[in-house]
């Protein structure tokens, strides 16, 4: 018997190009100073930011793999097999690969903004995976989630790995949820991952780790500005600076001024008081409660929870309803 072969397909929806001088300048501007997060992935911040996932301090990314692997069997049955995968900000497809063999999804969608990037990783997944359909979109997931089939009697679930949605304002992420909600559909459902609030300590740790590599990642901003903008940023009078604020349930990653100074971007002067910092990241860290409560008012209901045994991080299932 002939045996259709999987089909690869491409479909770029020519997301908006951000404008980076523009952007930096208007950051630098405001009171308090503050930068996007989507600028610390450039090449040199994207290698940075995988070797922040190998330090022993970053439990997000071990932790969520090996809940995603220990209870791979559960999370098919749960989503049900012949779905359609569509992974929104899909990167290098890394955590997809431990769910595929035992979903056995119908195709599986990633979603990313870089082009070239996407093309090359939806590709080598394919290879990969000769048996799966691949329908790689190339789109800003922030600003639409339009997706190019709708496959008939195939239920569609989006995979968010990565507790990237810690990375959005509560009130972002709320409505980043309702999209995702309008894109499954009434049968579809939602698998997250979400870091945990826990003991100060080790939120700490694991943004200020002891050999750097954070504070490189978030200095490499200043680096990327340098060489991009012409700017004149001195990097030993700046310093990465990185806490728990309880208060507000999030990390807080920010760039400090060691000293008075006066740095030029694009030629526009932009002033620093001593001590002055600019904000570039938070990272939202939920309870349990508050993130179901999140995604019910986005018109999901928890269907399912796995977690470490220290309970330091979670993947959600949630059904449409
Ligand atoms: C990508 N995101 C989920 C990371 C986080 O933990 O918020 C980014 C990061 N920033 C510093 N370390 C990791």
């Amino acid at each position: 018997m002939s045996q259709l072969k999987p089909a690869f397909k491409f479909q770029d929806n020519h997301p908006p190009v951000s404008d980076f001088e523009q952007e930096v300048l208007a950051g630098l501007r405001a009171t308090p100073k503050t930068l996007p997060p989507k600028f610390f992935y450039d090449e040199v911040g994207s290698g940075l930011f995988d070797a922040i996932c190998r330090t022993p301090e970053y439990y997000p990314t071990r932790t969520e793999s090996a809940i995603i692997r220990d209870n791979v069997q559960a999370i098919a049955r749960c989503l049900g097999r012949g779905c359609l995968l569509v992974e929104p900000g899909s990167g290098n497809s890394a955590k997809v690969r431990d769910l595929l063999a035992a979903l056995e999804p119908h195709s599986y969608m990633p979603m990313d903004i870089s082009k070239a990037f996407l093309q090359k990783e939806a590709r080598k997944l394919a290879d990969e995976f000769p048996w799966l359909d691949v329908y790689a979109v190339c789109s800003d997931f922030t600003v639409s989630m339009d997706i190019p089939i709708h496959p008939e009697g195939v239920h569609r679930v989006a995979f968010f790995p990565g507790s990237s949605i810690g990375n959005f304002e509560p009130a972002d992420a709320a409505a980043f949820m309702v999209n995702i909600r309008d894109m499954v559909g009434d049968d579809g459902g939602l698998l997250i991952g979400v870091d945990m609030k826990k003991d100060a300590g080790i939120l700490n740790a694991a943004y200020n780790d002891a050999s750097g590599v954070t504070a490189a990642f978030n200095l490499n901003l200043l680096t990327r500005i340098n060489s991009e903008l012409g700017a004149d940023f001195d990097l030993d009078a700046f310093a990465h600076h990185a806490f728990y604020n309880e208060h507000l349930g999030r990390i807080e990653m920010h760039l400090k001024s060691l000293k008075a100074q006066t740095v030029h971007v694009a030629g526009q002067p932009v002033s620093f008081a001593e001590g002055e910092t600019i904000h570039t990241e938070n990272s939202y860290k939920y309870s349990r409660e508050e993130f179901a409560e999140l995604a019910a008012r986005a018109g999901f209901r928890l269907d399912a929870c796995w977690q470490d045994a220290d309970g330091l991080f979670s993947l959600f299932y949630f059904a449409a309803e």
